[in-house]
């Protein structure tokens, strides 16, 4: 089939990628030319592992980018996966897409029949909007000449590829038959290649909400479980066990259960934002939503005030950071906790010092007004630091220097927001360590 993603960001290039390996005649549009070259040159125009091999070994041949909106005209299948950032009032921003409806509007030409995918994640209504602004710039009729289905996006930034080849489910929401026959026929490949995922038809508004209700519930899970190592410190249990012990039950399941100074990223947040707008909005309020948006605001003042606890004061004390990222393997800064913190931080006149292995260029983008010192080497983060705060589980953290940091340091004191570092080790070094919800010496 002839497929065209509109977006070349995280969800688009991984999957376009996958549209090729699956054996589509797949084009990548994209509004910025810079990514367009790296996919044409079969690179990748993202971080993330795996995508690159991927690009690479279709570029050219079943894979190509664009940034014109040509490939339109003899497209079967058009996915627009365009960002939906939020908006200053917390709902998500369909700016992004209504501009790529109207392009996609002003090439179709009616002469065969193209379903357009809304794979970004959209508030419920958007593939209404998306067909009515897709009529008004092409005149044609949807239903008759093309028709908007909706097929969210599951995927983890870090596992972006392994989970766009098999995923656990594909949601596609329609209610034309020809439209659900036209996408059973694209996924036909991936399902015999991945016979455990389940393939799910809906109605598109369900599909569109499906979305939304999944990142709420898994970033209540992590809430819950956040909220729990709190309690474990104050009454003296270990929340690494507290949280094997509850994913025993395969009811409860031990995924999404790590202890953390609070989710972020480039989806929880906003999501969670304009899903509990949408409930205030529809007279329905999301309570459980509300508090958990809450909630993660205050873990990461928990972790500055027990760093600040320890510290006695943050004013004039230097502080390194590990981690900038909101998880590992990704060099995605965007709306990161690490943020929240350094701010935080700074507000308490400490002196940071930072490093991460792939996010500090995307930081520095993002947050300018944070003045803080960026570090080509992590150990530097320690030099003259009264304490070392580690907010994302790079791997690579795991194998520093620790002597010479140790040495580096006025005071050797590390807050493991994810109780990722060995204790015995660091002990034996002369560290103070402390993880989040456990006793120093019980997590590793
Ligand atoms: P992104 O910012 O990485 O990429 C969006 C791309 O769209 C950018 O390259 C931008 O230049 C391009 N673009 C914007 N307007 C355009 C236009 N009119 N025509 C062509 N290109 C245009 O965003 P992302 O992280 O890939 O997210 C895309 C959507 O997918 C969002 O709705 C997000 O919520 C959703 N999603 C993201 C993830 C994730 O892990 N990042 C996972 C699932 C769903
Ligand atoms: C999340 C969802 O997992 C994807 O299914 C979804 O497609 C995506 O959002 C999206 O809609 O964009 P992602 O944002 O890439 O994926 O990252 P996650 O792995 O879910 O982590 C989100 C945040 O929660 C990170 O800050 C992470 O460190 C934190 N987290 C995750 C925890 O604190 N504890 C956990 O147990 C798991």
């Amino acid at each position: 089939m002839n497929v065209v993603c509109i977006g070349a960001g995280y969800v688009g290039s991984v999957t376009a990628a996958a549209f090729a390996e699956w054996g589509h005649h797949t084009t990548v549009v994209d509004i910025d030319p810079r990514k367009i070259e790296l996919m044409n040159a079969g690179q990748s125009p993202i971080y993330e592992p795996g995508l690159e091999t991927l690009i690479a070994r279709h570029a050219g041949t079943r894979l190509f980018a664009s940034t014109a909106y040509d490939g339109i005209r003899d497209a079967d299948v058009v996915f627009i996966a365009v960002g939906t950032p939020s908006t200053p009032s917390g709902g998500a921003d369909t700016t992004y897409v209504a501009a790529a409806a109207r392009r996609i509007g002003e090439h179709l030409n009616g002469e065969r029949f193209t379903v357009i995918v809304n794979k970004s994640t959209v508030p419920v209504g958007t593939a209404d909007l998306v067909a009515s602004l897709v009529e008004e710039a092409s005149g044609l009729q949807e239903g008759t000449h093309f028709a908007v289905a909706s097929n969210p996006e599951f995927l983890r930034e870090g596992f972006a590829v392994l989970d766009v080849l098999g995923p656990d489910r594909i949601v596609v929401g329609t209610g034309h038959d020809r439209t659900r026959s036209v996408l059973r026929q694209l996924y036909e490949r991936l399902l015999s290649a991945a016979p455990a995922t389940v393939y799910f038809e809906t109605d598109v508004r369900t599909a569109e909400l499906i979305k939304y209700a999944s990142n709420a519930f898994l970033a209540m899970k992590i809430s819950y479980v956040n909220e729990m190592a709190r309690l474990c410190e104050a009454v003296g249990a270990n929340a690494l066990e507290l949280a094997h012990g509850m994913g025993l039950d395969s009811r409860i399941g031990g995924k999404f259960l790590q202890v953390s100074s609070g989710w972020s990223g480039s989806c929880f947040p906003k999501d969670t934002q304009e899903l509990a707008l949408l409930g205030r909005h529809y007279d329905c309020e999301l309570s459980l939503v509300e508090a958990a948006i809450a909630s993660n605001e205050r873990m990461h003042r928990y972790c500055i005030d027990k760093l600040r606890r320890r510290l006695k004061t943050l004013n004039g004390k230097r502080v390194g950071i590990l981690g900038l990222t909101f998880k590992p393997d990704t060099d995605d800064a965007r709306v990161t906790q690490a943020a929240a913190m350094i701010r935080a931080l700074l507000e308490f006149g400490s002196q940071v010092r930072v490093h991460d292995p792939q996010g500090m260029e995307m930081f520095r983008r993002y947050y300018p007004e944070l003045s803080v010192r960026y570090c080509g080497k992590a150990e530097e983060t320690a030099h003259g630091a009264d304490a070392l705060l580690l907010l994302t589980h790079w791997e690579e953290y795991r194998s520093l220097d620790w002597p010479g940091m140790h040495a580096a340091m006025r005071q050797p004191y590390i807050l493991d927001t994810r109780n990722f570092l060995h204790p015995p080790a660091l002990q034996a070094l002369g560290f103070r360590l402390e993880g989040l919800g456990v006793e120093r010496s019980a997590f590793g």
